[in-house]
């Protein structure tokens, strides 16, 4: 894993925002993994200033979302579509089929790991993590399933997803779509951004403590490919070794 340490949360985002922008001028045609959370906020944003200055075309991109809650009506506002669209889709030129999200329904799991197959496969994926190590929703649990599967949310994930509910916990469906960790690790390249002092500890874990399915986003360690991108704040656990090579981090 490589670990990259920003200063502050905006530099952080840039530096993944100016990543991906960089991998479309490369290849167009990129097939992209995309989270939501609260994360990823600014670094939508940001995507979005780059494609307004010509510098991010999403014109032949394709892309997956990880997850999805289960039993919201269409255009319901706390979908992650409705996310996709405030933050991204509706100020890009993603083209209108191009973006996919996972649906619930029986093999609509396997369905959904298909279509990225034929796609070509995801060529970057972009990852948050929980504060309970999830990524996407894979919850900390004794097994973990690797295809695109149904998840029951844990109490920890309801809150962290309140945000999209009037703050509400008992408003977040408890059921979920999630890419599973094998569809993940098979994407070419993932990165993954932590930001505050809230995702240190977990960082930690995930990045410098043993690979556990207890600590799902620790399962990333095994990847050949992997930039974890963090904050200051989100890397101040981190041992000494793991630190940014950046002079003065
Ligand atoms: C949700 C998403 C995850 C994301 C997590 C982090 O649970 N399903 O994919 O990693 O939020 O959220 P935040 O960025 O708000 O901490």
């Amino acid at each position: 894993m490589q670990v990259l340490v920003l200063p502050t949360r905006d530099t952080a985002a840039l530096a993944v925002a100016g990543f991906l922008a960089q991998t479309l001028r490369r290849a167009p045609d990129i097939v992209m993994g995309l989270p939501t959370g609260r994360t990823m906020i600014p670094v939508y944003r940001a995507l979005v200033r780059l494609h307004q200055s010509g510098l991010a075309d999403f014109g032949a991109a394709t892309t997956f979302n990880l997850d999805e809650f289960i039993g919201l009506r269409p255009g319901h506002p706390g979908s992650f579509r409705a996310y996709m669209h405030q933050h991204l889709f509706d100020h890009v030129n993603l083209r209108r089929r191009a973006s996919s999200f996972p649906r619930s329904g029986r093999r609509s799991g396997s369905a959904y790991d298909r279509s990225i197959e034929r796609a070509g496969g995801l060529d970057v994926c972009l990852v948050g993590i929980g504060r309970n190590g999830h990524v996407g929703f894979n919850e900390p649990a004794s097994t973990l399933v690797a295809e695109t599967h149904r998840v029951r949310l844990l109490p920890a994930t309801l809150r962290a997803n309140a945000f999209l509910f009037g703050d509400r916990p008992d408003h977040v469906p408890k059921f979920a779509m999630s890419m599973g960790i094998g569809t993940i690790l098979r994407a070419r390249a993932v990165v993954l951004l932590a930001m505050g002092k809230g995702k240190a500890e977990i960082v930690r874990a995930a990045t410098a403590g043993p690979v556990t399915t207890r600590v799902p986003a620790s399962l990333l360690q095994t990847h050949p490919n992997v930039v974890v991108v963090l904050d200051r704040d989100a890397a101040s656990a981190l041992p000494r070794t793991r630190r940014s090579p950046i002079r003065g981090l």
